[in-house]
C-alpha cells in the first residue's frame, strides 16, 4: 500500500480535481480548437502510470532521473516522491517558465523541491547540455520530439536504466510518431522493452 504525506495527497486532491473538470472541458471543444489549446490542460500520464512508475523507480533504486515535459509538473510530484526515497534526484525539462512556475509551487506545496532540478528550455538542448548520466528517463513530450530525444539521451543512459515513453497506445493519432521511436529503440538492439496497457499505454524499456 502507498504511504504518502498529508502535504503530497494535499497536492494530488488539487491536480485530479483539476483533471475531472479538464476531461470535462476538454471533450467539449470542437477538434481543431483541442490541439490550439492544448497549453492551457494538464496532460498528465495519469494517477495509476504515477503509481506504477513512483513504485518503480523505488525498486530499481534509480537516483539520476531524467523527466523529459514537465508540463504542470503532475509526473514530477511522483518522480520527486520517489527520489526522495531513493536519495536522488529528477532534472525535469519543460520549454514553458509559466507551467515550470506552477509545478514548482506545486512541488514547494509537496515539500519536494529538495529532490527536484527544473531545466527551462529546449528539451533538446538541456539533453545534450546535461553532464550527468541517467537511471531513469519519463519521455513526455510532444511525440515527434521522443526519437530526437531518444538518441540524444541514449549514449546517457547507465546500464540497466530504465525508460518509460507515454502515450504509446491513446490518444491514437500520434501511432506515427510513436512508432518511429518504437522503431529507433529495437534498432539499437540494446533494451528489453515492453508495452504496457495502463493509463495511455508505456513502453517500457529496459537498457541491458
Ligand atoms: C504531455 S506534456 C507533459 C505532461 C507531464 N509529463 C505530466 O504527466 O504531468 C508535454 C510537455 O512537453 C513540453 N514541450 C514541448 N516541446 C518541448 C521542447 N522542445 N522542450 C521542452 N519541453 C517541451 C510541452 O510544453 C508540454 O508541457
Amino acid at each position: 500500500m502507498l504511504k504518502l504525506e498529508s502535504e503530497m495527497k494535499t497536492v494530488l486532491n488539487h491536480y485530479h480535481q483539476r483533471m475531472e473538470d479538464e476531461v470535462q472541458l476538454f471533450n467539449q471543444l470542437p477538434e481543431e480548437e483541442k490541439i490550439g489549446r492544448k497549453d492551457d490542460f494538464l496532460l498528465p500520464i495519469g494517477f495509476e502510470i504515477g503509481v506504477f512508475l513512483n513504485n518503480m523507480i523505488k525498486s530499481a533504486k534509480s537516483k539520476t532521473i531524467l523527466e523529459i515535459g514537465t508540463a504542470y509538473g503532475y509526473s514530477t510530484i511522483w518522480l520527486a516522491e520517489a527520489a526522495k526515497a531513493t536519495g536522488g534526484k529528477v532534472i525535469t525539462l519543460e520549454i514553458s517558465q509559466e507551467k515550470v512556475n506552477y509545478a514548482k509551487d506545486k512541488i514547494g506545496e509537496a515539500e519536494l523541491s529538495d529532490y527536484v532540478e527544473f531545466r527551462v528550455g529546449n528539451a533538446l538542448e538541456s539533453i545534450k547540455n546535461a553532464t550527468e548520466t541517467f537511471d531513469f528517463v519519463l519521455l513526455d513530450i510532444w511525440k515527434e520530439l521522443y526519437t530526437p530525444c531518444f538518441e540524444l539521451f541514449f549514449p546517457k543512459l547507465n546500464i540497466g536504466a530504465w525508460v518509460a515513453a507515454d502515450n504509446i497506445i491513446h490518444p491514437p493519432h500520434h501511432k506515427n510518431e510513436t512508432d518511429k521511436y518504437l522503431i529507433a529503440l529495437k534498432q539499437t538492439n540494446a533494451f528489453d522493452s515492453v508495452l504496457l496497457p495502463i493509463g495511455s499505454g508505456i513502453e517500457l524499456s529496459q537498457l541491458k
